[in-house]
């Protein structure tokens, strides 16, 4: 298999950050595709920084059109359910996920990478992520029990051999901001009435209500994905930042669509606890592909 970037399966850091910037008018899309495929993690195998880069759908077409995916598209419109509930497109250019053992070296890398795209890509928006209790998410359940395993993730979560834009993924990124008074206010029971889970153990409930979270995003009716959801905010605003990632993007956003009640099913209730404030899909390329681009840089 063409290997992918490593950092999508870099599990156990505890420091994230989500750097999602726009071609500056002026940039040249090839140069600066390049440019970011240049970048580099800091050479340490102490404290180290993983770095994944992705693009645009679209961008990414238009530059390396033999590695890219068909039928990939930007998050380009919100999707709005049938009840009314939407979920905002806040598509950028260019994703650059940061993670490490603490904010002290992402935060550094950070700035360094803002500083080599001047005048190529400007930073739009930023995202800092932290783990919470290891592996819940902020409204207390624990979050990843049906991620596949890390033997089983590269399968899932990256485009086969053979295939245009094998040893890459798509990627789905999304802030959601859950509404903690709300939350809190629910007896536990509720709550796992919406998630579809045991908040103590993470088992399933029997039958899954079809309207929970689970029943809604269901992998043995869409396929499968692979999470990287992280904490994010402070007191006054915090919630999920949903990082998932597929071979096929189809199955990312059948999801969204089921979750917002576009499906034959009601809406997530889910949905009425937390509220989705960006989101965004990403080609990741392989390794091999951002490394054949950035040597044009380098020349
Ligand atoms: C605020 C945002 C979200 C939160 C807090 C959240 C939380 C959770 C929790 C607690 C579970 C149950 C445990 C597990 O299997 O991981 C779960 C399952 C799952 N979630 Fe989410 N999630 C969010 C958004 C999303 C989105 C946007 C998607 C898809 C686009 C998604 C896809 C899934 C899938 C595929 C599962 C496993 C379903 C199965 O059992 O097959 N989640 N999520």
């Amino acid at each position: 298999m063409a290997s992918p970037q490593t950092g999508i399966f870099a599990l156990g850091t505890s420091s994230h950050a989500y750097l999602e910037f726009d071609l500056a008018a002026e940039a040249d899309a090839p140069s600066a595709v390049a440019m970011v495929a240049s970048l580099r993690e800091p050479r340490t195998t102490i404290g180290g920084v993983n770095l994944v880069a992705g693009f645009r759908p679209e961008l990414w077409a238009a530059v390396a059109p033999d590695a890219a995916p068909p039928g990939v598209a930007g998050f380009n419109e919100p999707l709005a359910g049938a009840g009314g509930y939407v979920l905002p497109a806040t598509q950028h250019d260019v994703v650059i996920w940061l993670t490490g053992s603490g904010y002290d070296v992402v935060f550094d890398l950070s700035r360094a990478v803002v500083v080599a795209l001047a005048g190529v890509a400007d930073l739009a928006n930023e995202m800092v992520g932290w783990p919470y209790h290891h592996d819940l998410d902020l409204t207390g359940f624990i979050d990843g029990t049906e991620n596949p395993t890390l033997v089983e993730a590269a399968g899932v979560a990256l485009i086969p051999d053979g295939s245009p834009g094998e040893g890459g993924s798509v990627l789905l990124l999304q802030q959601w901001e859950h509404d903690a008074i709300g939350w809190e206010g629910l007896p536990v029971q509720e709550q796992e009435g919406i998630i579809g889970r045991r908040k103590a153990d993470s088992s399933e409930l029997d039958p899954v209500p079809a309207s929970s979270h689970v029943g809604s995003t269901d992998q043995d009716r869409f396929g499968k994905i692979f999470r990287r959801n992280i904490a994010y905010g402070t007191l006054l605003r915090h919630g999920t930042i949903f990082v998932g990632f597929s071979r096929d993007q189809r199955t990312l956003q059948a999801m969204l669509e089921s979750m917002v009640g576009m499906a034959a099913n009601a809406p997530d209730r889910l949905t009425t606890v937390t509220r989705a404030v960006t989101g965004a899909y990403y080609t990741i390329p392989s390794a091999e592909r951002l490394a054949r681009l950035s040597d044009q840089v380098n020349a």
